[in-house]
């Protein structure tokens, strides 16, 4: 074998980017560990732990050939020489910088356990995303030991995006790899280019220092989330002027400064990260005193909650002010298309609104249902769950369209809308139905940043 490497962490980042290189390295051998048996019990089975397209194929085509999924971290340290860590950053929940800070104590863990169990000299890469400086409390804890073994500290943020995560790591924008500027940390560096250049373009393989690195992954997050927020907030506005905001970001997008992607009024940004590593930036610019940056970048956060209760106001103020004992169907509970994941969804905060206001709910999603009754256990309402939308919508008062899988935009909406409570009402969360069509069959429309379609 060229190469023996070991990811830390098999979650929605580990299993997937370790399923790639170890397609695209048939000569390394790749060792997956986690500290939850059930998630490596899924990984070895028909069964995985998460939804990606195309990810199903790449695993047959690797597991038991050059991936390996294991709990024997310990053993996994040993054997192998360099060493991936992609354990979970959440947002800190206690003590000092809770509810913005990143909580390292995953991170930290992994490192004494990499210090304790290693007995030869290893690369370890930060897979995670991480506070900028994380890589010198690495080197820290690593470097303290007087034995003659010596890490070399790697940053290589993951930029995938979850739907398309295994399109984006066959073909990625680029791949980041920050370093020491020392012999063994250039070293280091090579030998990680090296692994990459089996498939990607050299070009698109760029190094910069490590503090460099880490704060990129932080900042492209900050930078994508941004983009939505700014359409978002320019979606209120057309709401109040007649304008229509997919007209708007379409003009505003086809300047080749701006560019056409990310510019899609939504109901809010989900998912795991955008969130949490707005506000890990936002806790490190108050930490150096930058106050004004701080807030600047949490406006952004700010933007997205008020776009989620907006959509509640606008359900509200459409259904004449009362949503108790109203039968709502939720179509998408996925904090995007084509995951199973609900982490951050804004539908977790649109279901939680809609049962405080006493609306009976019916959740569909062709993927999230599992993920959706965890995510609304314990929280006091009738829910119901459905997995066919056009069930979910039978003798409901509405349609609230939240996620954008594609199975929503062609069914059968004449059948729906006679099987529903009359006046019938869509919102759409996503701008992806045909609006004059349903609105021709008798709903009445409520599209984001655009005009209603009402028969009243
Ligand atoms: P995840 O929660 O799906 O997976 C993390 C895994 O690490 C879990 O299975 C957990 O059991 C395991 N783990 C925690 N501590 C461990 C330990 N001490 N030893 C062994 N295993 C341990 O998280 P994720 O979505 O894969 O994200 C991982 C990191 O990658 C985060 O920092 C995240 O910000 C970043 N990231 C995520 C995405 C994404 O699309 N999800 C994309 C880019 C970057
Ligand atoms: C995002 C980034 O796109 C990845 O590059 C990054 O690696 C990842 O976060 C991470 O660090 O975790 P992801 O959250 O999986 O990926 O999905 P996105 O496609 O970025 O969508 C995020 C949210 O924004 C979704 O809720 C999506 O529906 C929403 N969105 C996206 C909009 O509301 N409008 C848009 O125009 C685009």
């Amino acid at each position: 074998m060229e190469k023996r490497i070991l990811c830390i962490g098999a979650g929605y980042v580990g299993g997937p980017t370790m399923a790639m290189i170890a397609s695209q390295c048939p000569r390394c051998r790749v060792t997956v560990v986690d500290i939850n048996p059930e998630r490596i019990a899924a990984w070895n089975s028909d069964n995985l732990p998460i939804y990606e397209p195309g990810l199903d194929e790449l695993v047959r085509a690797t597991r038991g050939r050059n991936l390996f999924f294991s709990t024997e971290i310990e053993r996994g340290i040993r054997e192998n020489d360099i060493i991936f860590v992609s354990v979970n950053t959440p947002t800190k929940s206690f003590g000092l910088g809770a509810g913005m800070a990143a909580d390292l104590q995953y991170w930290e863990k992994t490192a004494r356990q990499i210090l304790e169990f290693s007995e030869s000299s290893k690369i370890v890469i930060e897979k995670s995303t991480l506070p900028v400086k994380t890589a010198l409390a690495m080197e820290r804890i690593l470097n303290c030991r007087e034995n003659g073994i010596c890490f070399d500290i790697l940053s290589n943020p993951e930029f995938l995006a979850e739907g398309t995560a295994v399109h984006d790591l066959e073909k990625p924008d680029r791949i980041l790899i920050g370093s020491r500027e020392t012999d063994s940390g250039r070293k280091a560096r090579q030998t990680l280019v090296d692994i990459y250049a089996n498939w990607v373009p050299k070009e698109k393989i760029i190094t910069s220092n490590i503090w460099s690195s880490e704060l990129s992954k932080l900042v492209s997050n900050a930078f994508l989330a941004q983009r939505i927020s700014s359409i978002n907030a320019i979606s209120a506005l057309c709401e109040k002027a007649e304008a229509d905001v997919v007209e708007v970001s379409r003009a505003v997008g086809m300047d080749s400064r701006i560019g056409p992607k990310f510019l899609n009024a939504s109901i809010g940004f989900g998912g795991s990260c955008f969130k949490k590593d707005i506000l890990n930036l936002v806790y490190l610019c108050r930490h150096y005193g930058l106050d004004e940056v701080a807030d600047y970048w949490e406006s952004v956060v700010k933007i997205n909650a008020y776009q989620q209760e907006r959509f509640i106001r606008n359900m509200l103020g459409a259904m004449f002010n009362t949503l108790a004992g109203k039968r709502i169907c939720l179509w998408g509970f996925a904090f995007k298309a084509n995951t199973g994941d609900t982490r951050e969804s804004p539908a977790i905060f649109i279901a939680r609104r809609l049962l405080e206001e006493q609306a009976e709910i019916v959740v569909s999603d062709p993927k999230a249902l599992k993920n959706a009754r965890t995510d609304l256990t314990g929280i006091e309402g009738r829910v119901h769950y459905v997995e066919d939308p056009s069930r979910a919508a039978e003798g409901c008062h509405a349609i609230a369209l939240l996620t954008e899988w594609d199975l929503y935009r062609n069914l059968d909406f004449q059948k729906i809308f006679d099987s529903m409570a009359k006046p019938a009402f869509i919102f759409d969360g996503r701008n992806i139905l045909d609006h004059r069509r349903c609105f021709d069959i008798g709903f009445n429309v409520y599209p984001v940043g655009k005009p209603p379609l009402t028969h009243f």
